[in-house]
């Protein structure tokens, strides 16, 4: 049985990450914060036989993420699932609030590299051995985004374009360090999707039916595990598996 762990599955893109495995017969260990918030969660879980496990998980905590890789010290996680992340409102030039940067830092970047180094053992051990990194179209340097003229650089977005772009850097330096030992390393971006995040960070002109369905994203981002290779390490991809230029 192929296991995924998985962060900030409770809702959006995470949740539907844990429907679709759920039903295909995997293993998933989803993290939630907060219990309130993790009912859609619990209810997949109960019906699953033991096969969806939740865990409490806040993934600033860097004690509590060691905590839960010994809970799971004897599994073998075929994919790591960094998903878990925030988008903050967005700030103009002169507005800058440089403590809560450094607070969506840690959550949206240090957290991926500190789950990493915490269950790095239980990936390496497994048959797929992958990391995936949940990026954005919006950290691409090259590329200010997908929506046209909505989506240019000095959108107000810099706080999170700058942690989204982090992590692609992360993943490249995630498969150096772990290709000896076989590991795949993706920063993969799941689209503008249906979810809270996607709807809050709605454009004017825009509306929710403009966004990706969730349910095609993860389809999408499933065949990108099922096909990718340790050639494809490092890479940065779009969820219907296309390249995203850096
Ligand atoms: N939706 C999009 O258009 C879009 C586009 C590009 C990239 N992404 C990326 O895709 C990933 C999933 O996005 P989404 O659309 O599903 O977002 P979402 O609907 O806002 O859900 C975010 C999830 O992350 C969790 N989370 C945030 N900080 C956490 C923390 N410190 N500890 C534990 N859990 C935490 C949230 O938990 P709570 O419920 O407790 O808040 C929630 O489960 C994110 O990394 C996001 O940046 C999304």
């Amino acid at each position: 049985m192929e296991t995924m762990l998985i962060t900030g599955a409770n809702r959006g893109l995470g949740l539907e990450w844990v429907r679709q495995l759920d039903a295909a017969g995997w293993r998933v260990h989803a993290t939630y914060r907060d219990p309130a918030k993790a009912e859609g969660l619990f209810a997949i879980a109960k019906k699953s036989h033991g096969r969806v496990v939740p865990h409490q998980l806040d993934v600033t905590d860097f004690t509590a993420i060691d905590r839960l890789s010994v809970t799971l010290k004897d599994e073998a996680i075929d994919v790591l699932n960094n998903n878990a992340g925030i988008l903050p409102a967005r700030k103009k030039f002169g507005q800058t609030d440089y403590d809560e940067w450094a607070r969506i830092m840690r959550n949206n970047l240090f957290s991926y590299m500190k789950m990493a180094e915490a269950f790095v053992e239980q990936i390496a051990r497994s048959r797929r051995k992958m990391i995936l990194c949940m990026t954005s179209g919006l950290s691409s340097l090259s590329a200010a985004g997908s929506r046209g003229t909505a989506s240019k650089f000095g959108d107000g977005k810099h706080v999170y374009r700058t942690t989204k772009c982090a992590v692609n850097m992360l993943a490249i330096n995630l498969a150096g360090y772990l290709a000896e030992r076989g590991v795949i390393a993706l920063s993969v971006t799941p689209g503008w999707a249906n979810t809270e995040m996607g709807r809050a960070d709605l454009d004017p002109g825009y509306s929710p039916d403009d966004l990706v369905d969730p349910v095609k994203s993860v389809e999408g981002m499933r065949r990108i595990i099922a096909t990718a290779t340790i050639e494809d390490s490092g890479r940065l991809m779009r969820w219907d598996g296309s390249t995203l230029p850096f």
